[in-house]
């Protein structure tokens, strides 16, 4: 959980997309996830960041389309991004394997997702509870929202040693 309160992008102002050459370089591709990709993708979330995460991409994958991206190579997940899962309008969550962090892997991620925010009629995007801020902040202008920590999340329940829960 970040310190501050959720942030607000602007959509229609997105800076340009920081190198995908470099990644397609690498031979990772960004890219919107596949339904059938579904069971894989939440094991691996649940694995790395957590089951209330894992629950965030359910809800992703239960639009149509799907509204998670993914980035991949030669069949290996290393990381994904969501918009849309705990509220409409909303950016998150996103996460990158930490072995394959630092290469920008987590920027081509987040701007697949706001672009594909804009394409789906937002005007801003709402990046829920932020955490990294000095991440999201690099490469966007986005502001804090005033007043809004602990904001949708006030109250909610979340999983605890003792219930054997992740
Ligand atoms: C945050 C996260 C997704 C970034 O992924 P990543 O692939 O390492 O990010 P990138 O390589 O694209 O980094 C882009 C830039 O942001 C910077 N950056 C990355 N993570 C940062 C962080 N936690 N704090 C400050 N700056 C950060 C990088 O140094 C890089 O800067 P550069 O272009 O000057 O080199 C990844 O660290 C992660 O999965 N963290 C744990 C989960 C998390 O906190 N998710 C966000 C909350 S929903």
């Amino acid at each position: 959980m970040g310190d501050i309160g959720d942030l607000l992008v602007r959509l229609y102002d997105l800076p340009q997309d920081p190198g995908l050459e470099r990644l397609a370089a690498a031979g990772i591709e960004v890219r919107r996830a596949l339904p059938p990709e579904r069971l894989i993708v939440l094991d691996w979330v649940t694995r790395h960041f957590g089951s209330m995460w894992a629950a965030e991409v359910e809800m992703s994958f239960s639009q149509h389309p799907v509204t998670i991206w993914l980035a991949v190579r030669d069949g290996t997940l290393f990381g994904f991004a969501c918009h849309d899962a705990t509220a409409k309008g909303f950016f998150g969550p996103t996460g990158v394997d930490e072995a394959a962090r630092g290469q920008g892997i987590g920027e081509a991620l987040l701007f697949a997702a706001l672009r594909g925010m804009r394409e789906a009629g937002y005007a801003y995007a709402v990046i829920g509870d932020p955490g990294p801020v000095e991440f999201y902040r690099k490469r966007l202008d986005a502001s804090v929202i005033p007043k809004s920590k602990p904001g949708l999340y006030r109250g909610m329940l979340r999983p605890r040693a003792e219930d054997g829960a992740n």
